[in-house]
């Protein structure tokens, strides 16, 4: 028997890669937790919100960096800004709305207001009871380091030193996102789905790269013809990875079968396709996704992750963010995104299949959560935390193959766990690496050769 939960975790040996071994107190470890909080969520690229979420000045929405939560802005000059959302006074949060329009930030305890960029713009009592003992430009609300997005994706990060958001998600965080933002001008629809599940955070991410899973956890659904052979395709999938921890993992058109498509879509035009409530919403077939996403990135049916925890959803409608409640909890929320020239019919059921699916009401995440809280739960007992868990399948049995066009490396194979592989060695790399400079240094490149 190894050591007890309670002694100090060795952070540095954690995951196995040479023999694709993880072990299980990075689920439940206090200690891992903390650390993630400040080498991950802190120092990395968090999804915020989408441009159409904050149509106007004093628009906002709130979300989290880490445990941090935050208001991602709209403000005088129209530029996003991200906050901490807790007043310097005494802390309490001074926008207490997940969405909506302000003017300013009022804090509800003593009245301290902040203007939109997060400036202290007004307090009680600033002549007669602090009688002039208060810079105010001392005391605004803290600020993200950076603010960036990309095709109208907002993202933030509380690192100063932190690489530009379009380098840290390459190739492979942009095409996952491209598979929403290329569809058109799209928008967010509104109502945020949340809930929470009791799990680790990264069990549910290393669950949307799983399609192992689904004929056995999601067997209802299979019954139900929710899910069908040709969506599971254990047998034709394709894993890209590129660095800092992105994947995208799942089925994957052959050529031979790209190319029956490609005729069958040569002659429908996009406007029509997209207004005809009788077809369904994919844009797939349409050139303009052929452009977007390229020969490789068209064939790729599969989930992307935007590391450490943004879920592109099958199809390009949803994103999902994993926000870490703990080390044993996790609040999921699903944004659902629609093209706005999708006729009203089509535009209904992209959401009514966002709720079906996933979400709290969701077929498959009901199953989905029930397994990741048990694996969690079970990773924390003398004896069940400690026997690693086994990451072994496909290992060292595939070519990785090189794209001309883009350089990106991508496997192309039967079922595998390369994409969970590469989630937690980089992970590792993450938690090892003092700051940016010894990430950028120290990570992965993406693989070359037998992965
Ligand atoms: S806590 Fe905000 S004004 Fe006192
Ligand atoms: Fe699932």
């Amino acid at each position: 028997m190894t050591e007890a939960q309670t002694d100090v975790v060795d952070q540095d040996n954690l995951i196995d890669n040479e023999n694709g071994l993880v072990d299980r107190r990075i689920f439940s470890d206090e200690g891992v937790y903390q650390a993630e909080l400040k080498k991950i969520f802190a120092r990395g690229w968090n999804f915020m919100c989408h441009d159409s979420q904050l149509p106007e000045r004093g628009s906002y929405f709130t979300n989290y960096i880490g445990e941090d939560e935050v208001i991602a802005v709209r403000d005088d000059d129209l530029n996003v800004q991200v906050l901490i959302n807790s007043c310097p006074h005494r802390g309490n949060t001074v926008c207490r709305a997940e969405q909506g329009k302000a003017r300013s930030f009022f804090c509800s305890y003593h009245g301290w207001n902040f203007g939109l960029n997060g400036d202290l713009i007004g307090l009680p009592g600033q002549d007669t009871f602090y009688r002039g003992g208060i810079d105010k430009k001392d005391w605004g609300l803290t600020k993200a380091a950076k603010v960036e997005s990309y095709k109208g994706f907002v993202f933030a990060t509380l690192d100063p030193d932190a690489i530009p958001l379009d380098d840290f998600l390459g190739w492979v965080g942009r095409l996952g996102i491209d598979q929403i933002a290329e569809q058109g001008d799209v928008e967010v629809v509104d109502g945020v789905q949340k809930n929470i599940v009791k799990c680790n955070w990264k069990l549910a991410v290393d669950n949307l790269f799983d399609w192992y899973h689904p004929k056995i956890s999601h067997g209802s659904a299979v019954k139900q013809g929710m899910l069908t052979e040709e969506f599971l395709a254990p047998m034709n999938q394709m894993v890209i990875m590129g660095e800092y921890g992105h994947a995208i993992g799942g089925a994957g058109v052959t050529e031979e079968a790209q190319q029956r498509l490609d005729k069958k879509y040569a002659n429908v035009d996009t406007a029509s396709n997209r207004k005809n409530p009788k077809n369904s919403n994919s844009w797939r077939g349409e050139q303009s996704a052929k452009d977007a996403l390229g020969p490789v990135g068209i064939r790729s049916k599969g989930h992307p992750n935007i590391f450490p925890n943004l879920w592109v959803s099958t199809g390009g409608t949803q994103l999902c963010l994993r926000l870490p409640k703990g080390p044993m909890e996790t609040e999921l929320w699903w944004f659902t995104f629609v093209e706005k020239s999708m006729a009203p019919e089509v535009k209904r059921r992209v959401i009514q299949g966002a709720i079906h699916f996933f979400g709290p009401s969701g077929l498959l995440e009901q199953d989905d959560g029930e397994n990741w809280s048990h694996a969690t739960t079970g990773s924390k007992g003398l004896v069940t935390g400690s026997r690693p868990l086994n990451f072994k399948m496909g290992m060292g049995m595939d070519e990785v193959l090189i794209d001309p066009n883009s350089g990106q490396a991508r496997i192309e194979t039967v079922l595998t766990e390369h994409a969970q592989r590469w989630l937690y060695q980089s992970w590792a790399e993450w938690m090892k690496a003092e700051n940016w400079e010894d990430l950028i240094k120290s990570h992965s490149p993406e693989p070359r050769g037998t992965f």
